[in-house]
């Protein structure tokens, strides 16, 4: 269901060993990556963001246009690191493996490490992936991101996560890809499903992570994400998360109203109800970047935004401008007007320079304001 979303986070792991291509050159204007102790995050709309360096896949992402376009490489691709996109809204991970077809030049050379294993078609974890086949034994799997197509064989793997190792760690190794909406250097599912990082080191981080996104302007690496309970924020506002069997991935919330600048819009409230049988509700995306509302919602807001427009508004959260001209736009969207057209997303530039916090087990979500630039 989330998989037309597309991507928010940039996550630094220090994970297996890479083979960086020479033909990448570095980036003197973005920040280097300080592989040491802290799992650090760059927004994926970032100048400094090597998914920015891709073809726009959707007319949102034409919306904004960036800088410079080879400006996207970093220096991670000479280190022991691999960077990957975040998505709170899918569980499973996938890395380009060596000898992909169609993967981006980097990947991950699976020869070269003494853990990894592939899994077979008798593993229980087979039964999780979307469509399992069995090729001599070994649990491969396609399935559709956006407007890709992803095959890959399920593997394990030690990780290391900062200071943390995780032992078997399950995940797609890429075989082939095709089109544009799969992330070159591989996807970290942080959903609620049972293949999910999270789902995978519940005694390690106890189903509970946070992240604080910079602007999509910066080019430092200077937002984090926080697996497990030790140092999350105290200071922060709750709300229930609820969980809806429908879409049991996503991470939903009970959004009840809309206020723009004083003003509680007026919204119908089916337009924001929570309903197991549709699906319908609100979710919190890290990989959805402009706001989504279903029609009814989004005029109401839209038509208050056109009244206040003039006013003293946070503009990095809600606006973005052309860079070519003088357009100003709100930054959502309706929702698209088929099966998802039920689901509000509240995506991530609204999210930038706030903490989030997933806990799970307390079915809750906290919001904090915070400046990780
Ligand atoms: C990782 O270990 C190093 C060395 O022991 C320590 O300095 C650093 O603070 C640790 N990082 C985290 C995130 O725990
Ligand atoms: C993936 O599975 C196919 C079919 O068994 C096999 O040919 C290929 O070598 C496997 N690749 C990896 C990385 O395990
Ligand atoms: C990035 O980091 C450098 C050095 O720490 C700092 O001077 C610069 O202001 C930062 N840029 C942004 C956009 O935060
Ligand atoms: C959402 O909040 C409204 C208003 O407080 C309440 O009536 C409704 O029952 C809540 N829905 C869920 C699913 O918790
Ligand atoms: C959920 O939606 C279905 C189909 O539109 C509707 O029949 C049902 O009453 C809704 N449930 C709630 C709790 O609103």
């Amino acid at each position: 269901m989330a998989t037309s979303f597309s991507l928010l986070l940039l996550l630094l792991l220090s994970l297996f060993s890479l083979s960086p291509s020479p033909s990448q050159a570095l980036t003197p204007k973005c920040s280097t990556l300080d592989h040491g102790s802290t799992l650090q995050v760059l927004h994926v709309n970032s100048p400094c963001s090597p998914f920015k360096t891709r073809e726009p896949v959707s007319w949102r992402e034409d919306v904004v246009q960036m800088q410079s376009k080879d400006l996207g490489r970093l220096q991670y691709l000479a280190s022991l690191t691999l960077l990957m996109a975040v998505d709170t809204s899918n569980d499973a991970a996938w890395v380009p493996c060596s000898g992909c077809v169609g993967c981006a030049a980097t990947v991950f050379d699976f020869a070269t490490s003494d853990s990894f294993k592939s899994l077979g078609c008798q593993d229980a974890q087979c039964n999780q992936v979307p469509n399992p086949t069995c090729t001599s034994s070994t649990c491969s799997y396609t399935m559709t991101y956006g407007g890709s197509t992803v095959a890959a064989n399920l593997s394990q793997d030690t990780i290391m996560l900062a200071n943390d190792s995780v032992p078997a760690y399950t995940f797609g190794c890429i075989q082939k890809t095709s089109g544009t909406s799969v992330p070159p250097q591989g996807l970290l599912g942080l959903g609620r499903g049972p293949l999910s990082l999270l789902s995978q080191t519940q005694s390690l981080y106890q189903s509970t992570f946070s992240y604080c996104l910079p602007s999509f302007k910066s080019g430092n690496f200077s937002g984090s994400l926080i697996l497990g309970p030790v140092g999350q924020p105290k200071k922060i506002k709750y709300t229930q998360l609820l969980k809806n069997p429908r879409r049991s991935s996503l991470y939903y919330v009970n959004m009840t109203g809309i206020r723009v600048g004083r003003r509680v819009v007026n919204i119908p409230q089916t337009a924001l109800a929570f309903n197991t049988t549709t699906g319908a509700g609100t979710i919190i995306d890290s990989g959805t970047v402009y706001t989504r509302l279903v029609e009814p919602a989004y005029i109401a807001v839209r038509e208050e935004f056109r009244r206040l427009v003039d006013a003293n508004l946070p503009p990095d959260n809600y606006l973005i401008r052309s860079t070519a001209g003088s357009t100003t736009c709100l930054a959502m969207a309706a929702a698209p007007n088929n099966v998802n057209s039920v689901l509000n997303v509240i995506a991530n530039l609204q999210q930038q320079n706030h903490r989030i916090l997933f806990d799970v087990p307390n079915s809750r979500l906290g919001i904090a304001h915070e400046t990780c630039t």
